[in-house]
Order: C-alpha cells, then structure tokens, then sequence
C-alpha cells in the first residue's frame, strides 16, 4: 500500500464533500457568515478525524449510507474549535492552516459566530443523516451522542478550560494527561468511535477500539506539543512557540523531547498492537497512526 496516494485519495474525498456544503448566496448576510465559516472550514487540515472515521467504519460489516455526511460533520465540529481556539482571548494566534486566523481576516464577533455556526451546523447534518436513513437512525443517533459528549464540557470543552487554567501555573504530568485527553483525545477517540458504531460493531469491538482512540488521542497531542517546540511554520501552517508564548507546561517542557518522542513512539506501537484484536484489513489506520506519531505538520 502506497501510504502519501491513500492518504492525498481520502483528503480529496473529504474536501469535495466539505465544498458541497455551502451554496452562494446574495444575500450579504448570509454571505458574510458563510465566507467565514468555509475559509477556515476549506483552508488545508490533515482531516484526521473524518478519515479515522470513515476508515474505522469501514473495518465493520455493516456500514450507514451517509458516513461521508457524517465525517464532514465532525471536522465541521473540529474547525470550530481551532476557530475559537485561536480568539485573542484563547491561544492568540495570528495564523492556522497556512492563513491568517480567522478573527485576524473577519473581526473577532465573526470569528466567535462562524465557530458557533459551524458547530450547530455539524449537529444539523448529523441528524439529517438519521433522517435521511431511517433505518440506521438509531446508529446515527448514537455516533452523533459520542461527538456531542466528547466535544462538549464533560470532553474538549472541559479540556480547553483546564488548558487555560495551567497557563503560568507548574502543571503535573498527571494534570497533562487529563488536559490532552480531554481537549483534543476526546474527540480524535470519538470520531474512532463513531466510525465503528456506524460500521455496526459489536460491544468487545467497540471497547478495543475506545482503548486504541484513547491511545492515539494522548499520542496526537503530545506531538503537537513537539512540533510547537521543533515544528516549522511552513509545514505546519501554525506559528511555532504559542504555547511558550502563552506560558503552557506541555508534555516536552516538562520531560524534554527525547522522552516526549519515546512516547509517542510506544504510544504508536501499543495502538496498532490493540488494532490486531478485530478482524478487518488495518493496514491503512496502521499507516495512519503512524503518521500521527511521526508527523512534522
Ligand atoms: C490541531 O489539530 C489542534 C489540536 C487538536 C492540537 P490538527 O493538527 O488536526 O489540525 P488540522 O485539522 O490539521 O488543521
Ligand atoms: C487545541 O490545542 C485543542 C483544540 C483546538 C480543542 P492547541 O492549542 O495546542 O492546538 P494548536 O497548537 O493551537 O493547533
Ligand atoms: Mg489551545
Ligand atoms: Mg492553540
Ligand atoms: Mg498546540
């Protein structure tokens, strides 16, 4: 398996997807909040959720109709977020996915708008997903209470609210693993999640596949917490040195990049060793972990 030609194939399935999305409009109100929300939504992400979501739905035997609506919907979710991450109030960051911020191109109130709507939209086509397939309703219906679970206060949100809270503070590595599982493992385990129940697995492949989200998520975030230290802006399409810049202890400055990169590396190694329990070609999500523990963007 070519892993860059795999890889380009679904990033350009998701994108077309996303496009069709949004239709134009004359009016310049609906203009304005969907301008913003389509220039971070289509500016150039890894899609890393949706397509561990549409892989890990393809592993089961069972898969729902309208899983491309569904993936498109969870990077609406994520878009959301680095949206409102980035706010002055938040991070502060001047540039994401090769562009300047959103707030930086349509003022802050429009920046905190298009979040908003990108996130009630993503729950829009999700439910229209269960509408538009009745029969799978019930699967929908439960993939779209494990986004909502994990992208809201008990997951993300509670996350980023710890992240916040630590800034300038001496965190532990106990209070780190708590702050990357929730802010961003949550959502990269669910979206692993959601893909397997609308796949239609069982309660034991559900549990494995919990276990290895788990995994990847702390693996994800401890890489960017790397790549803010060692990463360049070019390939990254963010300014390196934000969270030195906003006085976070991240898993590398707290136990040096050499240790973070073991890690990450062991973290690979388990996940794709957890994968071995369900029946289904793995090859792809193994590349994919891998990516995720490698990356330099
Ligand atoms: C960045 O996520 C924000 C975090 C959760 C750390 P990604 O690195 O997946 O960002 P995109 O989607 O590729 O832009
Ligand atoms: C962001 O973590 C997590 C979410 C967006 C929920 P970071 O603040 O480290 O992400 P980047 O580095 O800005 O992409
Ligand atoms: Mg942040
Ligand atoms: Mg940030
Ligand atoms: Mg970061």
């Amino acid at each position: 398996m070519n892993f860059e030609k795999e890889y380009a194939l679904r990033l350009e399935q998701i994108d077309s997807y996303l496009n069709g999305f949004f239709i134009r409009s004359d009016n310049k109100f609906v203009e304005t909040i969907n301008k913003s929300m389509r220039y971070s939504l289509m500016a150039s992400g890894k899609r890393l959720r949706p397509i561990l979501l549409m892989e890990f739905s393809k592993l089961f035997s069972k898969p729902c109709m309208y899983i491309e609506d569904f993936a498109a919907s969870v990077e609406m979710v994520h878009t959301y977020s680095l949206i409102h991450d980035d706010l002055p109030a938040m991070d502060n960051d001047d540039l994401r996915r090769g562009k300047p911020t959103n707030h930086v191109i349509f003022g802050e109130a429009t920046a905190i708008l298009a979040g908003d709507g990108l996130l009630n939209y993503a729950y829009e086509n999700m439910m229209d997903c269960a509408l538009k397939d009745w029969e799978n309703a019930i699967k929908y219906l439960e993939a779209s209470k494990v986004i909502a679970e994990a992208s809201g206060h008990k997951g993300m949100i509670l996350g980023q609210v710890a992240d916040l809270m630590n800034e300038g503070e001496s965190v532990d590595l106990e209070t780190l693993d708590f702050i990357n599982l929730h802010k961003t493992g949550d959502l990269l385990r669910a979206s692993m999640v959601a893909g397997a129940i609308l796949g239609g697995c069982n309660h034991e492949e559900l549990l494995i596949v919990e276990a290895v989200g788990k995994k990847i998520g702390l693996c994800f975030q401890i890489v960017d917490d790397i790549l803010d230290i060692e990463g360049s802006e070019k390939e990254m399409g963010k300014t390196p040195g934000s969270d030195e810049k906003n006085d976070k202890t991240t898993y590398p400055t707290l136990i040096g990049v050499k240790k973070c990169k073991e890690i990450a590396a062991e973290l690979v190694d388990t996940s794709i060793s957890g994968l071995q329990d369900i029946d289904g070609d793995t090859l792809f999500i193994e590349a994919l972990i891998r990516f995720i523990g490698e990356r330099n963007k």
